[in-house]
């Protein structure tokens, strides 16, 4: 990546988060060879087994206490702070390790562990409890609490704040995601059509990888802050 960017739009999932102990989703031992995505991660699982659904969003929303965002995060957000560009960074994680590492302004497509949304009135809360005694929502005081995660089948969220930038970006990097799940992996290919360089830095080729310009390979905590100190430096050397 030689040409220094203006905008950027950054994806990250659940491979930045690994090396701080969340598990990821599709690796040999991840969660979706643990649970079935059918029965923890659909409206049609929750309506069959609510007791099942909110017991497994708790264990994950108490996992959070025993974890530490990781270089790769911090590096972020020191790019948030520093980069005197446009930025978006946009994560598909639920845990709250981006802001744990300093990033203030966070679009979380996929919801939040921290987060509950009502499904009687709604409106979403912060929330840090477990659900599966189903407390009474904060606004309307129905007992109708859900994990504020988005499930298959269910519109991610902000998507048009998301396309916008998508629209204008110079540069769209995609940290740890496999590329296994829309509209998230169709990112890349959204950014390239309306002319911007891509960079993917992965553990392993993603699933949508010869659509990057450039890939590059390894642990999210060693290449996100080598690639930040790049694009920093190189502003102040322009
Ligand atoms: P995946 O589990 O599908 O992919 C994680 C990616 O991170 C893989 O490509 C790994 O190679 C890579 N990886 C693992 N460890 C890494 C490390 N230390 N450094 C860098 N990369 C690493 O997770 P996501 O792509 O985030 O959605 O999954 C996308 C969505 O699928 C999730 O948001 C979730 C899930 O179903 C919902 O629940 C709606």
């Amino acid at each position: 990546m030689s040409a220094s960017a203006n905008s950027i739009v950054i994806l990250t999932g659940a491979g930045i988060s690994a090396e701080s102990g969340i598990d990821t989703f599709r690796s040999a031992g991840g969660l979706w060879e643990q649970h079935r995505v059918e029965d923890v991660a659909t409206p049609e699982g929750f309506a069959r087994d609510p007791h099942l659904v909110l017991g497994f969003y708790d264990m994950r929303r108490a996992a959070l206490a025993g974890v530490e965002p990781n270089p790769a995060h911090v590096a972020l957000a020191r790019l948030e702070r520093e980069f005197a560009g446009e930025l978006l960074l946009v994560t598909q994680n639920v845990d709250d390790l981006h802001e744990r590492g300093g990033a203030a302004r966070v679009l979380h497509m996929h919801g939040e562990l921290k987060s509950a949304l009502c499904s009687a009135c709604g409106m979403r809360s912060r929330w840090e409890a477990p659900l599966i005694d189903r407390p009474p929502c904060p606004v309307c005081q129905a007992r109708h609490l859900r994990p504020d995660v988005v499930w298959f089948g269910e519109m991610p969220y902000r998507m048009e704040t998301i396309y916008a930038a998508l629209e204008t970006c110079d540069l769209f990097v995609s940290i740890g995601t496999s590329g296994a799940v829309y509209p998230a992996a169709g990112f890349v290919a959204e950014a390239r059509a309306n002319g911007a360089r891509t960079l993917e830095l992965n553990l392993e080729p993603s699933e949508g990888s010869r659509l990057f310009h450039e890939s590059r390979l390894g642990p999210a905590s060693a290449l996100v802050p080598a690639w930040v100190e790049e694009v920093l430096s190189r502003e102040t050397s322009g």
